[in-house]
């Protein structure tokens, strides 16, 4: 009984009989943090070294100024020039295919799925048997791959030898070279035997030390958990406005958005179809009858079940109203014209226009961009996938929709200046 006890009803903020235990989010919900790893962990974050070519780092495309993505549809990796939205791709080989995701509270233990299609996972991993004991959590297993990923850090074969290790398919080799470069760098050697119990000496430092801090660090400094929304869980029932309070009974009611956008993080960490325009260069998949590879299957690139085939992960919506462009491609700029589209999503889908996205242009690139949008087979069989039917709301429905969005903002994390540095270790430079 004393359980029934604990439950707090929240009259306003959800319809029915949702409870606030269900929502409240506390320290339990989170690792434990650690100072030190978590200062060596920002280092590293922003260090161009653990790239081949040293010339791109984690915030390059997950910058706290970018709301911790790149503000951009589709990412550009190695070899682009610039933050952001005025990142010039004029030198990169291809565009990345998905878009970069921000990482706002990714550290909170029941985030144990990660990408769009969820191939990183809390005991499986891409690397298969490959990759090496010791990692903390999902978000240190993650911390792994961008490095050996030849678009986004590793750069091309022939470029630098971790690429042409990773070109071979020895990526253990490409992070024991990363270990090496920063075994050499006497300010780093001092951070890891701060940090690290089994670090004595430079050699002692593995790249799976290094992946251990990025996580302490993401974990810890991308935590928003004071939005409106989780102070009016709490009680304090004057943060939020009456149309924010009209929307959240409709997120949790008639528009029917808390069947996968549940729980204290707007997720069920499930993959679902719902029809976001295919832009961009694709993942190498093909559906029958094809073989430029300008698909992208989702989550069945995982499961290799037909049945999962353009299904993505359900996002977490803290932070939401920050983080555009949406969808995992980012196809749309603009947070209402998202929400429409899971209202009816046949027929936003087919009156999609690429200057919703926001793409760096060069002509050569811009040309892969909707081929398979454009192709009404391929289009079409992203629409029999869908999951969703059409929900009629108001237009003053789908306004206080976007208003509940906005209360999932945690002010304390737009202005993340205290989580960037201005220099690095290795000397290399944090600006392009
Ligand atoms: C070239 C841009 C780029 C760089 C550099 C990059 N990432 Fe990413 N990141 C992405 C993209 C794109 C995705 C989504 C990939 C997918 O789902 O297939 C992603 C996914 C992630 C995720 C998972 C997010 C989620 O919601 O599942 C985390 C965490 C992350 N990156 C952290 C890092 C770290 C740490 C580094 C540096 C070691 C890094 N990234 C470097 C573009 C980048
Ligand atoms: C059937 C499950 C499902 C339902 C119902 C649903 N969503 Fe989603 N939502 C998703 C999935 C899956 C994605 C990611 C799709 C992708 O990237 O291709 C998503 C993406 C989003 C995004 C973009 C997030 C980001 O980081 O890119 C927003 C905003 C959003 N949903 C809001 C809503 C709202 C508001 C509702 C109710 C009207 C709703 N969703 C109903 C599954 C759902």
């Amino acid at each position: 009984m004393i359980y029934i006890k604990k439950m707090v009803f929240i009259s306003l903020f959800a319809v029915e009989l949702v409870f606030a235990n269900e929502f409240l989010v506390t320290d339990q919900d989170f690792p434990k943090t650690n100072a030190k790893m978590e200062n060596l962990g920002k280092f590293l974050f922003f260090d161009k070294i653990l790239s081949g070519n040293k010339n791109i780092s984690c915030a390059t495309c997950h910058h706290p100024f970018a709301a911790t993505g790149d503000g951009i549809s589709l990412a550009i990796g190695t070899g682009g020039i610039g933050l952001g939205v005025m990142r010039n791709p004029n030198n990169i080989k291809a565009r990345v295919a998905r878009n970069s995701p921000h990482i706002f509270n990714l550290g909170a233990l029941e985030f144990t799925t990660l990408f769009h299609d969820g191939r990183v996972t809390k005991l499986i991993s891409p690397a298969g048997d490959d990759l090496p004991l010791g990692l903390d959590n999902p978000l240190a297993v993650q911390a792994m791959f961008p490095v050996t990923s030849d678009a986004e850090m590793a750069g091309e074969k022939g470029e630098n030898p971790i690429a042409d290790a990773v070109a071979n398919g020895n990526l253990i080799s490409a992070w024991q070279q990363l270990a090496e470069r920063l075994q050499k760098i006497d300010e780093y050697v001092n951070l890891f035997i701060a940090a690290f119990a089994d670090v004595n000496a430079a050699q002692d430092i593995t790249y799976v030390h290094a992946a251990n801090a990025i996580s302490s660090f993401e974990a810890a400094a991308f935590r928003c958990t004071n939005s409106p929304f989780d102070q009016y869980l709490r009680g304090n029932h004057d943060v939020a406005s009456q149309q924010q309070i009209r929307g959240a009974k409709l997120f949790y009611g008639k528009a029917r958005c808390s069947s996968c956008h549940s729980g204290a993080f707007q997720t069920d960490h499930k993959f679902h179809a719902i029809g976001i325009p295919q832009i961009g260069p694709g993942k190498g998949d093909n559906l029958p009858g094809y073989n430029d590879g300008h698909d992208d299957f989702g989550r069945e690139r995982v499961t290799n079940n037909e049945n999962d085939r353009f299904k993505f992960r359900t996002p977490s919506l803290r932070q939401v109203a920050m983080t555009g462009p949406w969808g995992h491609d980012g196809a749309y700029n603009d947070l209402e014209q998202m929400v429409r589209h899971h209202l009816n999503p046949v027929e936003v889908l087919n009156n999609y226009d690429i200057s919703q996205a926001v793409l760096a242009s060069r002509a050569d690139l811009d040309k892969i961009d909707l081929i398979v949008h454009q192709d009404k087979k391929r289009r079409q069989a992203i629409i029999d996938a869908i999951e969703i039917k059409p929900i009629k709301l108001t237009d003053k429905e789908v306004s206080d929709l976007v208003a509940f969005l906005h209360a999932l903002t945690d002010v304390n994390c737009i202005d993340l200046r205290k989580t960037a540095v201005n220099q690095v270790p290795s000397g290399l430079a944090i600006r392009d």
